[in-house]
């Protein structure tokens, strides 16, 4: 990620310019219309804005554990003079129980987008966990990024991914899909629709019953 002028605190992420709109597109079908949707590992803030900007009747929660992607979400946020979205909040997934404002309202989402194969396995488990413990009743729990099927890779280009990201750190690694719905399954959210996106990446949907 990179930002600009020296007091431009906002990142620009080029890949966000490749992925929004067809993540966008899968969410208009899956999100119900009303309720508050929170956003894990926001990075530099560009996916909840534009989400926010097009679903202006749903309420926007980014956050992150970075300070400095926080100062990019708050500038993103205030630049975009939209009204629908939260301050973003420090947030680890990995915490125990996720504080999150006393207004946020009806959980009716939870989005993660490029975190789980960049970041250890401890991360999946946390969103996991957290989602099931604070989504309302049929609330979604959205994932984005490559995934593993039945323990294989599906493109050779994710392989090359999966190699690099295990060499700057072993922990990290694309995830095996079984692995994700197994454990997501021990917490009571179900796999409701596995969408298939450009560059091999996928939008897994998990359900809360
Ligand atoms: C690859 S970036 C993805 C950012 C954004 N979702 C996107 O797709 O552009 C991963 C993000 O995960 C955040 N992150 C890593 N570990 C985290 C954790 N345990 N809890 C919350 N966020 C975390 C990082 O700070 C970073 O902003």
């Amino acid at each position: 990620m990179a930002n600009s002028e020296p007091d431009d605190v906002r990142f620009r992420a080029p890949a966000v310019g490749r992925n929004r709109d067809p993540i966008l597109e899968v969410l208009r079908d899956v999100l119900p219309r009303s309720g508050t949707v929170l956003e894990l590992a926001s990075g530099s803030g560009e996916h909840i804005i534009h989400f926010a900007e097009d679903m202006p009747d749903l309420t926007w929660l980014p956050s992150d554990i970075d300070p400095e992607a926080l100062g990019s979400i708050k500038a993103w946020r205030a630049h975009s003079g939209l009204s629908n979205i939260h301050l973003p909040i420090s947030l680890d997934v990995t915490s125990d129980e996720w504080k999150l404002p006393d207004d946020t309202g009806d959980l009716i989402g939870v989005l993660a987008i490029n975190l789980i194969h960049i970041a250890p396995w401890g991360a999946c488990e946390g969103l996991i966990r957290g989602s099931a413990s604070r989504l309302s009743a049929n609330g979604i729990l959205y994932l984005y990024g490559p995934f593993k099927r039945s323990g294989r890779h599906t493109a050779a280009s994710n392989q090359s991914f999966d190699e690099m990201l295990r060499r700057h750190d072993p922990e990290w690694g694309v995830r095996d899909l079984d692995s994700v719905i197994e454990y997501a399954g021990h917490y009571g959210l179900n796999l409701d629709q596995v969408v298939e996106m450009p560059s091999n990446n996928l939008s897994v949907i998990l359900r809360q019953p």
